[in-house]
């Protein structure tokens, strides 16, 4: 009793939180449950890029398997409603429905994530990295990351994405896209405006490299 009035109590903050989020980046939440095996095979496009397991093939594109359940299908709805702009992205998600988005977000949820690693020469950058990561900058009040990513970065569904493993090329890009406002309408922006170049690196290659 007590314990599933726990579960409940954690539940309702979880949720209050999420809504509060989605509030602010006004994302559209996806309603249905995915079909994976229909998703594998909508995902025959997608494959050039994200790779045939969802771990992709360069360091622009991010991988996509082992993502939090919800949040392939919201960035997908976003780039279609031009809310997250990309030029790729806005063409290949136009012709997608939300029961397309739904079975691509399932498929993508069920593969394994990618372990990823740091060279020896990264190592303290990336030691740098995990201090904020794991303590926030109190400088500018900048929360912990791991608040909302989670302690080993992966994720809170459906609104927080996993972004360990994650290509460190791509955590850069997107967090400097954060903090110029070239991807906005997100709670990413105030917390990437405070940071530093050198400190959204350090950043990178520290979620890069946790698993
Ligand atoms: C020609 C290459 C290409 C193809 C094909 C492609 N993508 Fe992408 N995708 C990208 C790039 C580049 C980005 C990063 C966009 C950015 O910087 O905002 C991206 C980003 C994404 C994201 C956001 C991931 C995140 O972590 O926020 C999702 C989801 C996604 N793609 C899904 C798909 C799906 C599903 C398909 C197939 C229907 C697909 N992509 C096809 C290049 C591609
Ligand atoms: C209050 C919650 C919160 C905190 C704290 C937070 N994030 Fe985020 N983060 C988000 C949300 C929500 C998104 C998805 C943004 C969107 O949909 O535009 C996100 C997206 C990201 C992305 C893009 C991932 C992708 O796949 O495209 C990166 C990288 C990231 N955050 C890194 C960080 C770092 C580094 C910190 C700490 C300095 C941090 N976040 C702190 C909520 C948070």
């Amino acid at each position: 009793m007590v314990r599933s009035l726990f579960r409940l109590t954690k539940m309702s903050y979880l949720a209050m939180v999420v809504v509060a989020i989605s509030g602010l980046t006004s994302q559209a939440v996806p309603a249905q449950d995915g079909d994976v095996e229909a998703g594998k095979q909508k995902s025959a496009t997608c494959v050039a890029c994200h790779g045939p397991n969802g771990i992709s093939v360069s360091a622009d594109f991010p991988h996509l398997a082992g993502q939090v359940p919800g949040y392939i299908a919201i960035q997908l709805a976003n780039f279609k409603s031009g809310e997250r702009s990309d030029p790729i992205m806005q063409g290949m998600s136009a012709g997608l429905s939300d029961e397309d988005m739904a079975d691509l977000d399932a498929y993508y949820v069920s593969l394994d994530s990618n372990k990823g690693s740091v060279t020896p020469e990264q190592e303290s950058q990336a030691v740098d990295g995990s201090k904020i990561y794991r303590g926030g900058y109190e400088p500018y009040s900048i929360a912990a990351c791991m608040s909302c990513h989670g302690p080993s970065g992966h994720g809170i569904p459906p609104a927080f994405p996993r972004v360990s493993g994650q290509g460190p090329a791509y955590l850069e890009a997107q967090l400097l896209a954060f903090k110029s406002g070239a991807r906005k309408n997100s709670i990413m922006n105030p917390i990437s405006f405070a940071l530093s170049e050198e400190q959204i690196k350090q950043l990178s290659l520290y979620m890069s490299a946790i698993d």
